[in-house]
């Protein structure tokens, strides 16, 4: 990257780290994947982060957007597992492994992601497809759905779905990396 745009970049993120409330932070730009660790991963649409459900190993344990606490069920190990940076994301405090379930799982038709000991298959592995903004669309292998923070709704408790892929900047599906 040239320097002139990194000047550029940084200026920018200093700005907009100033000029925004968390909630409504779609402008940001977000840290960089850094390698395999553990981060928080915070909703580009709402500033809420990926969650598993009271922290339960599973299986079948709802994983949701909720406010940053940030407790251990709020940190996940994102490791590359292929080629084309496809990744595992495990709860570092349970070892649970996000996954897209293969049937609809909700009473009102949605595909919950969910956390469990699962055979590490197609299900459990996603492309990370980084967007410009650095934040990232974790896309299925097995469903080629994107983890979707369920009607960008800032709620605690809001159902994070695997769902049809829509591509775009501040967007629900967009996942930033805080490194933990
Ligand atoms: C979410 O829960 C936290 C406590 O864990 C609370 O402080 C916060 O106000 C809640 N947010 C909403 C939008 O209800």
């Amino acid at each position: 990257m040239h320097f002139s745009t990194l000047t550029a970049l940084a200026a920018f993120s200093a700005t907009a780290a100033f000029a925004l409330p968390a909630a409504e932070n779609n402008a940001d730009i977000h840290a960089p994947y850094a390698g395999p660790g553990n981060y928080i991963l915070q909703n580009a649409a709402t500033g809420t982060v990926l969650d598993l459900l009271n922290g339960v190993q599973g299986p079948n344990t709802r994983i949701n957007g909720y406010k940053l606490n940030p407790g251990p069920h709020q940190i996940w190990q994102v490791s590359a597992t292929g080629p084309n940076d496809e990744v595992t994301i495990i709860n570092s405090a349970t070892g649970a492994i996000a996954s897209c379930p293969k049937v609809v799982n909700t009473p009102n038709g949605w595909f919950q992601l969910v956390g469990g000991e699962v055979p590490i298959d197609d299900y459990a592995r996603f492309q990370k497809i980084t967007n410009i903004d650095n934040s990232v669309q974790f896309k299925n292998l097995a469903t080629g759905k994107c983890v979707d923070l369920a009607e960008s709704n800032p709620a605690n408790g809001t159902n994070v779905l695997c769902y049809d892929c829509h591509p775009g900047v501040g967007e629900n599906q967009n996942w930033g990396f805080i490194k933990s």
